[in-house]
């Protein structure tokens, strides 16, 4: 956005009508502000709102990330977009969803910037920078699933002075690097677009079918990562992903290790993903 233009309101109404007759994004509720879409997405998800159910904020006034962290969310720049999914899958499958929802993000992204990378388990970067990032959250019945909510938060018009200080290096905004400002809806369609149809796949034929596309889109293969699972820390070289959607990692002693959830760094510079 350029200074000092006056903010533009998400157009929810052109993202209703993008989506008409679509499983995911015909029905998307609005907020100006709310704390977090995620936990907008999960009430509709307790008063029986269908799968494909959609919440778009322009500021979250509580953005949540992964391992706890806060999801920065400055408002009318971004997409920080909510979907309500009621997949029929087993309670272990279920971090799976987080793998194709990075990998739709990831492919839309490309539409924009051909050169974005995913990196384990679903942020998307672009020169090293994160761009993206997805927080899955689940609400069981039993133990069974009842819903997953996916959040999505895409760094979009964001300059780079308008990030906190500690992120300035580490995340960019897709306008900065295309040089034009990004139509919020036309991104959230194709995101949309791209996630209803690897969901389908997914629920179809199973991660393990979609894996060879994750793997294409990462570029992790054969490097050198760091990863933090929250108690231990491994460095290793990345073999790929299990079937399972898991990260299997070649420890610099030879041994191979599983990681199921953590943090990754990869320390002998960023996948290209070409
Ligand atoms: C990460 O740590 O990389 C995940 C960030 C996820 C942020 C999105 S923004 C929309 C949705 N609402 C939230 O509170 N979090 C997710």
């Amino acid at each position: 956005m350029s200074a000092g233009a006056a903010p533009t309101a998400f157009d929810i109404v052109a993202l209703r009508t993008a989506r008409a007759g679509k499983r995911f994004g015909s029905f998307c509720h609005y907020f100006e502000t709310t704390d977090s879409t995620n936990t907008a997405a999960q009430q509709l998800g307790r008063e029986g709102a269908p799968e494909g159910a959609v919440v778009v904020a322009d500021a979250q006034t509580q953005g949540r990330g992964r391992l706890g962290r806060s999801w920065s969310s400055p408002p009318f720049r971004n997409l920080y977009l909510s979907i309500l999914l009621r997949p029929s899958i087993a309670l272990a499958q279920a971090p799976q969803i987080a793998l194709v929802v990075g990998a739709a993000t990831t492919e839309a992204i490309r539409e924009w910037i051909p050169r974005a990378t995913l990196k384990w388990p679903n942020d998307v970067l672009i020169d090293g920078r994160k761009v993206s990032g997805t927080l899955t959250e689940l609400e069981a019945a039993g133990d069974a699933i009842a819903f997953v909510v996916a959040g999505i938060g895409v760094n979009l018009n964001i300059g780079d002075d308008e990030f906190p200080a500690e992120l300035r290096d580490k995340a960019v905004g897709l306008s900065t690097l295309t040089g034009t400002e990004i139509d919020r809806v036309s991104f959230a369609d194709a995101l949309l677009g791209r996630l209803e149809s690897l969901y389908d796949m997914f629920l179809t034929a199973g991660f393990s079918t979609l894996r060879p596309r994750w793997e294409a889109l990462s570029g992790l293969r054969g490097r050198r990562l760091e990863i933090d699972d929250g108690r231990q820390r491994y460095t290793g070289q990345a073999l790929g992903l299990g079937d399972d959607g898991t990260l299997r990692l070649r420890l610099d002693d030879g041994r191979e290790q599983t990681i199921v959830a953590g943090d990754v760094t990869v320390v002998d510079g960023y996948a290209t993903g070409r």
